[in-house]
Order: structure tokens, then C-alpha cells, then sequence
């Protein structure tokens, strides 16, 4: 929460590969022939060592000397997982194939394992999906969105999250970040006597636990009661508008962490409020109550996250109960599958507002802004990032953040190069996510 933002000067003063730009690696007046791929590497890393650090990335080299790519396969929960199933089960299948033809790989890999989709082999094609387009726009010598039809706008609406212990410190955290020219600012506010919840600071007995846990290495566990977290939200909310005013947007994440019936009250709770969107109300499975939601107020809702392929969300879509996609590159199937979630929420005038949180890799960041880039619908794209010292020293660049908007260079491919020495210098750490428990030792399950 305290980490900085990244701005453009401290990312460029970085020494990581900033002497070698990837245009010198390889030159795009050459029209490679036969170009086949010849080797898929994959390298786990925490570079700064955090609890949902782990980043799983692909490196796909070519028969074209200094051309490769790189993509971000991180399902952070899952990471071994991916990288076997990158490594064993997939990356075969790529050997001596063309690594242009980037529809052909990716309906190759779905179909390959017969028992398909999910978040493993997902992010593990999303990984692929993504180091192709990279080696495609290296090969064009044009960035990626030039390639989805260029830019539709020339910088990015970002957000930043405010979590407090009370009201009162949410509402410390917002001015902060508005005084840094956040338009659009997500608030998260513990329950009354709840020692932790989601994106809100624990207390220190918590913490203590949660480092316990951590070097046992099980999973620390989280207790949950819905009730009290619902009846706050919307004093939240009301003192927020009094307080910080009515033109800063506002936005909170549910995560899914209460009933169908709370989510209900909740939604129109806050509909006085002008959300810019409540985000995860439910499970995208309760169809049910999304349509009951829609019937009763105008709280603009967002879901998408949890999605591990283009077509979980049809419903949802085409039954247009929601407003804004939040769908992520890393386990959705790479570029090729999030342009086609946003042109199928187009008619429908759904945004997009692709999930960016700290637990994907800054090749997914970036790659995140090449489709936001070229997309009519664009809504948001959240960067919810300070990169430490660890991911500065391992990747060569990020979206930077200017006055409440975030933009990339115009470098071809995705980039984004990977020091692999860096990266292997500071390897995987198993930081398994919490178990969200009621006070009974149920686990959570709506
Ligand atoms: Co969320």
C-alpha cells in the first residue's frame, strides 16, 4: 500500500537493459524466412519477494538471431502448476512452428489437452498467446496496438486503491491519491472488529500470523463475517461524498465476499452514491441475483477477474448485467482472447476495465495497455502497482503514471524485455493465498 508510484523518470533511470533497446536486438528491415520457434523457457521469479509475487514468464526464442518474446503466464496460487504445464505439456506442441501464426498456435494449444480451459492451462496459454504478439510486433517493427488497429486514445484512465482500518484513514488514503491526480480512486474500509479483510491493512496480531503461515509454508486463513462489512459499506460511501466531494470517482471491490441477498442490499444501498462501479458483488455464477440487481437500481457493476476463458462471462455479457469487463490477459488467453471479450461487449456498450493488480507481471500491465489502447469501449485500466527495487531490476519498462492516466512507450512488440539472470537470481517463494473463513471455521462459499 505504501510502495510509490512508479513515475517516468525513476523507471528510466533504471540500468536494466536500458543500453540495449529491443530494436537493436533485432532488425525489423529484415524480413525473417522460415521463421520457426526453437526453444519455450520458462522462468519463476519473485523479484520482490511479496506474499502474490510470483511471476511466471515465457520466453519464446526464434530461428531469427535476437528475435524473441516474452509473455506473463502468472496465476498466482497456481504458479508451479503453469510453469509444468507450460514446460511439459504445451511448449512441444510449439517447437518448429511458425510463430506468426498466432491463431493457429493458440486453437493448437486450447485443443491439445483434450481436458481443456481452466486457470492453469489458461494462463499458461495466455503466457504464449502473448510472447507471439510480442515477436509478431518485433517482426512489424510496430508496438502491438499499432498491429489491433492503433490507438483509439492517447492515455490511459487509471485507478489506485485507498484500504483503511476506519473510515476516517480511507478517506486520508483518497486525498492522498486525488493530490497525485487520480480521478477515479477504489476504497476499502475493514468491517467494524475485523482484524482484516480484503485490501484493507491487518492488524499486527494478523500479520504475525500471516508470517507464521508463510514460513511453515501452509496458507494463512482470514476470518470473514459478511454482516458488519455490509452494513458499513454505505456509511462509507456517504461520508466519502461529504467529505472528498462528488467529482472524484469512486469505486469498491466486494471480491465476493457476501450472499446473494446482501449483495442485493448492498447495490442499492449505494445507488445515492454515483459509484463509478461496484466491482465483484457476487459470484458470476448467481446469474439470478445479477438480473435481480439490474431490475432494482443503476449501480454499475463490474465482473470479470475470476474468468479463465472468453466465453465464462457470455451470459453476463449478453444479458448485458454488467458494465464494465473485468477480464485479465494473464488468464483469459493472452491479446487474441481480450480483444474478442471486447468486441463482444461492444453493441452491448459494456467497458472494459481489465484487472491490474500487483499480482501479474508488468509484461501483463503492458500488454494490458496495448489492447486498451486500440478498443472503442475502453473504460478504465487499472495499474494498482509500486514496483519495488526487485521488479525493477528484472524488467526493462512499465506503464508510467502521469495526472490520473497511465501510458507505454511506442517500442515495437509488447515492450518489455526480462533480465533473466536478475529474474533467476530471486526464485519462486510459496506464498499460498489465505483461506477466508467464518468465525464457525466454515470456509467461505458464496
Ligand atoms: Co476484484
Amino acid at each position: 500500500m505504501s510502495a510509490p508510484v512508479l513515475d517516468r523518470r525513476s523507471f528510466l533511470a533504471l540500468p536494466v537493459l536500458a543500453t540495449t533497446p529491443l530494436a537493436a536486438q533485432f532488425d525489423a528491415n529484415r524480413t525473417p524466412k522460415n521463421l520457426r520457434i526453437e526453444a519455450v523457457d520458462v522462468v519463476v521469479t519473485n523479484p520482490d519477494e511479496r506474499p502474490l509475487g510470483n511471476y511466471v514468464l515465457v520466453k519464446i526464442t526464434t530461428s531469427e538471431p535476437g528475435l524473441y518474446g516474452w509473455g506473463d503466464a502468472t496465476c498466482s496460487g497456481s504458479e508451479m502448476a503453469v510453469a509444468t504445464m507450460l514446460e511439459e505439456h504445451l511448449a512441444p506442441a510449439l517447437i518448429g512452428r511458425d510463430p506468426m501464426q498466432i491463431g493457429n498456435l493458440w486453437q493448437t494449444l486450447y485443443h491439445l489437452p483434450y481436458y481443456r480451459s481452466g486457470s492453469v492451462h489458461m494462463s499458461a496459454m495466455s503466457g504464449i498467446d502473448m510472447a507471439l504478439w510480442d515477436i509478431k510486433g518485433k517482426v512489424a517493427g510496430l508496438p502491438v496496438y499499432e498491429l489491433l488497429g492503433g490507438k483509439m486514445r492517447e492515455r490511459l484512465l487509471t485507478y489506485r486503491s485507498a484500504g483503511g482500518a476506519s473510515i476516517e484513514e480511507v478517506e486520508d488514503g483518497a486525498r492522498a491519491l486525488m493530490e497525485r491526480g487520480y480521478k477515479v480512486v477504489k476504497v476499502q474500509v475493514a468491517a467494524p472488529g475485523a482484524e482484516s479483510g480484503y485490501a484493507v491493512p491487518s492488524s499486527e496480531r494478523v500479520q504475525a500470523e500471516t508470517q507464521a503461515a508463510y514460513d511453515r509454508g501452509v496458507p494463512p486463513s482470514q476470518l470473514w463475517e459478511p454482516e458488519p462489512y455490509v452494513r458499513i459499506l454505505p456509511k462509507l460511501f456517504a461520508h466519502l461524498r461529504k467529505t472528498v466531494g462528488d467529482q472524484v470517482g469512486l469505486l469498491h471491490d466486494v471480491h465476493e465476499r457476501v450472499t446473494p441477498s446482501q449483495a442485493i442490499r448492498l447495490a442499492k444501498a449505494l445507488e445515492e452514491y454515483d459509484l463509478f462501479y461496484l466491482e465483484d458483488v457476487l459470484r458470476p455464477e448467481h446469474l439470478d441475483t445479477y438480473a435481480i440487481i439490474r431490475q432494482q437500481c443503476s449501480t454499475p457493476l463490474a465482473m470479470g477477474e475470476v474468468y479463465t476463458g472468453a466465453w465464462e462471462g457470455l451470459q453476463l455479457i449478453t444479458d448485458h448485467l454488467i458494465d464494465y469487463a473485468r477480464h485479465d490477459i494473464a488468464h483469459v488467453g493472452g491479446i487474441s482472447t481480450l480483444r474478442k471479450v471486447a468486441a463482444l461487449c461492444e453493441p452491448y456498450g459494456i467497458e472494459t476495465a481489465f484487472h491490474g493488480p500487483g499480482n501479474i507481471s508488468p509484461v501483463s500491465h503492458m500488454a494490458h495497455c496495448h489492447v486498451s489502447y486500440s478498443v472503442p469501449n475502453f473504460g478504465i485500466q487499472e495499474f494498482a502497482v509500486g514496483w519495488g527495487d526487485g521488479v525493477r531490476a528484472v524488467f526493462s519498462a512499465s506503464p508510467v503514471f502521469e495526472d490520473g492516466y497511465i501510458s507505454i512507450h511506442d517500442m515495437p512488440g509488447l515492450g518489455i524485455d526480462v533480465n533473466e539472470d536478475e529474474a533467476r537470481k530471486r526464485p519462486y517463494k510459496r506464498r499460498l493465498r489465505p483461506t477466508i473463513r467464518r468465525a464457525d471455521d466454515t470456509p467461505w462459499a458464496y
